[in-house]
């Protein structure tokens, strides 16, 4: 597979082409996807929960996101893009975000990851300077469920949905270069893909959006107890096992069958 860039992945969605993105946090399974033709791998936080075993994304310091993601630019030989998590807390004073987001560059990431909304425009911004490009998460964001009160649906209801929208689009012209959107209805994801210029990977964010990302352990069916109404296990009476699984994954998002309808939220 050829290098993928920020510019592939805005021709794909020029193009109405679908990609694909999982997470992984280490050598061996970043050069799997690769090798499947996965375009973006994402170094999530995640890991503070199925790699560290904590019960939330809390805990991850900017050190543990720069170990994972010099393991996973190592074994993606890049190939896909790299996109790293910026973890709770590092994105509220600006020089931190600035120190953090250049650790984990130096780490192997092309792209960081910073979760919240509108507050982060001079963020990325200043990001841009300095040549780091930003991927905004929005919707359900993992690190403020204290305040979200649980991993809760975003952006239902007309005003909810017209805040998003509008914090989306003020972020895309302000340089965001890509967004994760997460647990939306689908009208909303489908609304926010087709109002921004940035490609929009979405996680429970309906057929809509241009990417598809999913937790890796999720997909592979090993969520201990009721996996989230997003989620699709791709292993399950997978003949290739692990390979054939990512391979699945990949052609079910190309293919549009993944996310179906039993996938979305309304
Ligand atoms: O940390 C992560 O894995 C994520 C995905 C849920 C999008 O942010």
């Amino acid at each position: 597979m050829k290098s993928v860039t920020l510019s592939t992945l805005r021709d794909l969605k020029a193009r109405g082409e679908k990609f694909t993105c999982l997470t992984s946090y280490d050598a061996t399974f970043s050069h799997l996807m690769a090798e499947a033709g996965v375009e973006t791998i994402l170094v999530g936080d995640s890991l503070g929960m199925v790699v560290q075993g904590h019960d939330s994304t809390l805990p991850v310091s900017i050190a543990d996101m720069a170990y994972h993601t010099a393991a996973v630019a190592r074994g993606n030989g890049r190939r896909a893009l790299v996109i790293a998590d910026m973890p709770f807390m590092s994105c509220v004073r600006l020089e931190d975000a600035l120190s953090g987001a250049k650790t984990l560059m130096q780490a192997g990431a092309q792209v960081v990851k910073l979760e919240g909304g509108l507050w982060l425009k001079e963020t990325i911004q200043h990001l841009a300077h300095g040549g780091i490009p930003s991927c905004v998460h929005m919707g359900l964001t993992p690190q403020s469920v204290n305040v979200f009160g649980g991993y809760k649906v975003q952006g239902r209801g007309e005003e909810a949905a017209e805040r998003l929208l509008a914090e989306a689009i003020e972020l895309d012209r302000a340089g965001a270069a890509l967004f994760v959107l997460e647990c939306v209805p689908t009208a909303v994801g489908k609304r926010i893909s087709e109002s921004v210029s940035a490609p929009v990977i979405g996680i429970g964010a309906g057929p809509h959006c241009d990417g598809q990302v999913l937790v890796l352990h999720d997909m592979l069916g090993m969520h201990p107890g009721k996996p989230a109404r997003f989620v699709k296990n791709f292993l399950t009476g997978n003949a290739e096992g692990i390979s054939g699984a990512i391979k699945a994954y990949v052609s079910a998002v190309k293919g549009g069958t993944y996310p179906a309808p039993e996938h979305c939220f309304e």
